[in-house]
């Protein structure tokens, strides 16, 4: 950045964990419309504060009222979503927040590239793996139903692609898993990689 100095603050990041008992990391979910996402991200940020945790969400229907007003389905406007929502997620980590992110993020590529942004030890993509079939069974919101009806273009998994995670850190298969032992796997996964209680 041209004439922008980077000026260091005295309160590192290793500060800032070391009083949260905690590491700061991004859970990155993804997944189709339906999937899931959202009800287990918050299921697990209720569990992690009920713990004493400090954790934040930041869902794709929130957000879009207000950072990403602005953006709208087509291909490089969702590159930009989550190229903001990763920069965010990098100051959430940066503060030492156990940061939860739910968005469809339908492309390995932007995803990728939000590991690089993140950085990957700070990482842990979150695959919810339903089947589409069963979103537009669901179809919480009745937008499958219009998009089927071709009243809302480029709706993921009718007329815009989902690219399935490659090697996500973990997949939550919702046919085997309801919604506590999704958390519970989530949760131990944390522990075991030492993210919770490091001191
Ligand atoms: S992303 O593709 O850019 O990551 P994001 O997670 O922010 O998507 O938003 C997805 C939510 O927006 C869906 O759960 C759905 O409620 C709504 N939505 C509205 N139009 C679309 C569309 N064309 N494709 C997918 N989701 C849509």
């Amino acid at each position: 950045m041209k004439n922008i100095v980077w000026h260091p603050n005295k309160v590192t990041r290793n500060d800032r964990e070391k009083i949260k008992n905690q590491k700061g990391c991004v859970l990155w979910f993804t997944g189709l419309s339906g999937s899931g996402k959202s009800t287990i991200a918050n299921e697990l940020e209720y569990e992690l504060n009920k713990m004493r945790y400090h954790t934040y969400l930041l869902d794709g229907d929130n957000i879009r009222h207000g950072l990403i007003k602005n953006l709208g389905f087509s291909d490089l406007d969702r590159k930009e979503n989550i190229r903001r929502i990763s920069e965010v997620a990098k100051l959430f980590v940066d503060a030492g927040i156990i940061t939860i992110t739910a968005f469809i993020s339908p492309f390995i590529e932007d995803r990728e590239k939000a590991r690089e942004i993140i950085g990957t030890k700070n990482f842990i993509e979150v695959f919810v793996d339903t089947p589409l079939e069963v979103c537009i069974q669901r179809d919480p919101k009745g937008l499958y139903k219009k998009a089927l009806n071709g009243e809302i273009k480029n709706f993921t998994g009718i007329d815009s692609p989902y690219e399935r995670p490659l090697s996500p850190e973990i997949i939550i298969d919702t046919k085997k898993y309801d919604i506590i032992s999704s958390v519970s796997l989530i949760i131990d996964y944390l522990k075991n990689k030492k993210y919770l209680d490091f001191r």
